[in-house]
C-alpha cells in the first residue's frame, strides 16, 4: 500500500480531515486499517452513504483522486477504483477536465444497507413472529458442543464400520451419472424406501408398503411434518411426561395445546389423559422404550391406546428411536404392527442405530397422507442427499446394517452392565440405578437431598454429561434422577468416570 512520506504513523481509527471543498464532510470518513473489510470497500460504502443521506449534495465536487489518496493515506489506485465503481453505479459523474461530481436525485433515497446499529434499532422495535417467540421460549440450543461421556443418546461412533459405509457411498456415487446430481425425490429414493420397508416387515413385525414411507432428515423432521400437516391451532396433544424434548417443542411452536400425560408401569397413563384432556388430536408416545424412563408399554395398554385413538379420530406418533437395542429376548413388535386402523404414524431414525450425522429418518403414513407429507417436505427443504440415501439403501440391503446392530447389541449390553455395576459399587450411597434391558441409557435416582439440575451442573464441570431427569419434564414429577448414556463409553473408562462421579456427588 502507498503511504506518503509526510505521514509517519497512522492510528487504525484515525479520522482524517480533507482540506478540499468537500473536506469538512469527508473529514468524517473513518477508515479502520485493522478491519477485515478492505479499505476500498470501506471508502466506497462511506461515500455511498454520504450521498444517499444528503451529507454530500447533488452536483457537489469530490476531491481529486490525488488529494483524497494523500489525505486518507491510501494509494491513488485505491481511490481511482473507488471513484470508477461509484461512477459505474451512478452515484457520481466524471466531467473531463472538471472533476468528479455527485449525481442528482439521489439524496432522498435511504441507504440500501443500513449500519448494524440501525439494523438492531429497527428489529428491536418490531416483535418477533408468534412462532419465533415460542421458539425462543423452547429449550432448543444454538450449539451442539463437544461430546462428553455419558451424554444420553450418543451411539458408539468409533464402532461404526467406516470401511463398509465408504464402500456403500462409493458405490452410490458410481451408480449415478450427472443427471442424479440434482434434488432427490421429496419422499426419498425408491431403493431406500424398499430397503426400509423390508427392514420394518422383518424386524418390527409391520406390514408396510414402500409407497407409505416418507424419508426425512431425521426423526425430528418427521415430527415437524406431522405437526404441519395434521395439527391446527389449539388442537390437544397428549405428550408423555417426562418425554422427548424436541418433539414437544415442535407441537408447541405450531400452537397446539400440548398436555403432559404421566407414565406409569404399563406406559402412558391412558385413564389420566382421558379424564383430564378429552378429544386429543395427536398422541406422542415411545412405546418400545419410553424416553427417558425406559418403560415398555404393555400389550393391553397398546391395544387400549389404539382403540381410543380410533374411536376419537386421533393420530398416534410412535417414536421408535432406539428399539433395535434390547438385551433380553427379541425386540418387541412395534405398536404400529397391532394397528389395523391406520391411526399410528410410525417414526424411525438412523441417528441411534448408525450415527446422527447421516441425518436420515422416516415416517410411515397411510397412503392418502403421502402427498401432503411429500409437498410439506418439498417446501421444508426438498430432499435428503440422494447419494446418502442410496448409500444407506445399499448398507441396509447388503446386510451391513443388521450386522452392525448385532455387534452393537453385544457391546452396549456389556457397557450397560459395567455402568450398573460401577454405580452400585462406587455410588451406592448417592445413586440408585434402575435396572433396564433396553436402550442406550439408564436412569439413576438421587439418594441425596439435591436437585438433579444442580448435580448435573456439578458433574458437567468434571467432564461428565449426564442429563437431569427434570429437563424432560413439562410438569415437575416427584423424582430426582440422572439420565446416563452408556453407549459411547468404553468399559475401560466407565469405572474411572463413575469414581469421579462418586467424588462430585459426595460433596452434596
Ligand atoms: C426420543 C427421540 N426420538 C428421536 C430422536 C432422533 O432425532 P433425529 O433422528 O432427528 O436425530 C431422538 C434424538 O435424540 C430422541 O431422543
Amino acid at each position: 500500500m502507498y503511504i506518503p512520506n509526510n505521514i509517519k504513523k497512522i492510528s487504525p481509527f484515525k479520522i482524517i480531515m480533507v482540506k478540499s471543498a468537500t473536506g469538512a464532510l469527508l473529514g468524517t470518513l473513518e477508515i479502520k486499517r485493522n478491519s477485515k473489510i478492505p479499505l476500498y470497500r470501506q471508502i466506497e460504502d462511506k461515500l455511498r452513504q454520504m450521498i444517499l443521506n444528503g451529507a454530500l449534495k447533488a452536483r457537489q465536487k469530490l476531491p481529486s483522486t490525488r488529494e483524497l489518496a494523500i489525505e486518507l493515506a491510501v494509494s491513488r489506485i485505491t481511490i481511482k477504483s473507488v471513484y470508477e465503481q461509484l461512477i459505474a453505479e451512478g452515484y457520481v459523474k466524471a466531467k473531463i477536465g472538471a472533476g468528479t461530481f455527485v449525481s442528482e436525485g439521489l439524496e432522498a433515497k435511504k441507504p440500501l444497507i443500513p449500519e448494524l446499529k440501525t439494523v438492531n434499532e429497527i428489529f428491536c422495535s418490531k416483535p418477533l413472529s408468534i412462532a419465533a417467540e415460542r421458539i425462543s421460549l423452547s429449550k432448543a440450543s444454538t450449539s451442539y458442543g463437544s461430546i462428553m461421556p455419558f451424554r444420553p443418546g450418543v451411539p458408539a461412533l468409533d464402532k461404526f464400520p467406516l470401511k463398509k459405509w465408504k464402500r456403500c457411498v462409493t458405490r452410490a456415487m458410481k451408480e449415478q451419472n450427472h443427471s442424479y446430481f440434482s434434488y432427490g425425490e421429496p419422499t426419498g429414493a425408491t431403493d431406500l424406501r424398499n430397503s426400509i420397508s423390508s427392514h420394518l416387515v422383518d424386524s418390527r413385525g409391520m406390514q408396510v408398503r414402500p409407497s407409505q414411507i416418507v424419508i426425512t432428515s431425521g426423526a425430528q423432521q418427521a415430527f415437524v411434518l406431522i405437526s404441519l400437516v395434521l395439527l391446527n391451532l389449539e388442537d390437544t396433544v397428549w405428550y408423555e411426561n417426562p418425554g422427548h424434548i424436541a418433539g414437544r417443542e415442535v407441537m408447541n411452536i405450531v400452537g397446539a395445546k400440548v398436555k403432559p400425560v404421566p407414565i406409569e408401569e404399563e406406559g402412558l397413563d391412558l385413564n389420566y389423559a382421558i379424564r383430564n384432556y378429552p378429544s386429543p388430536k395427536l398422541i406422542f408416545t415411545t412405546p418400545s422404550h419410553q424416553q427417558p424412563l425406559g418403560i415398555t408399554m404393555s400389550l393391553s395398554r397398546r391395544l387400549a391406546l389404539i382403540k381410543h385413538a380410533h374411536a376419537n379420530d386421533a393420530w398416534i406418533i410412535e417414536d421408535d428411536y432406539d428399539s433395535e437395542f434390547r438385551y433380553k429376548g427379541r425386540p418387541l413388535p412395534a405398536l404400529s404392527a397391532l394397528d389395523n386402523t391406520g391411526r399410528v404414524l410410525y417414526v424411525g431414525t438412523f441417528s441411534k442405530s448408525m450415527f446422527s450425522a447421516v441425518r436420515i429418518g422416516y415416517v410411515v403414513v397411510p397412503e392418502f397422507l403421502v402427498e401432503p407429507f411429500a409437498k410439506a417436505r418439498n417446501i421444508l427443504g426438498q430432499s435428503s442427499s440422494p447419494v446418502t440415501e442410496l448409500a444407506l439403501a445399499q448398507f441396509l440391503s447388503s446386510g451391513g446394517f443388521s450386522e452392525h446392530i448385532r455387534k452393537m447389541r453385544r457391546i452396549y449390553h456389556e457397557r450397560k452392565d459395567s455402568l450398573l455395576n460401577a454405580l452400585q459399587c462406587y455410588c451406592g450411597d448417592t445413586l440408585s440405578p434402575r435396572k433396564t434391558d433396553a436402550g442406550m441409557h439408564i436412569i439413576a435416582d438421587l439418594k441425596i437431598e439435591a436437585e438433579d439440575w444442580a448435580v448435573h451442573k456439578s458433574l458437567l464441570t468434571a467432564g461428565i454429561d449426564s442429563l437431569p431427569l427434570s429437563i424432560y419434564c413439562q410438569e415437575p414429577i416427584n423424582q430426582s434422577a440422572l439420565v446416563l448414556g452408556f453407549a459411547n463409553c468404553s468399559q475401560k473408562v466407565i469405572t474411572n468416570l463413575v469414581c469421579e462421579m462418586a467424588e462430585v456427588l459426595r460433596k452434596f
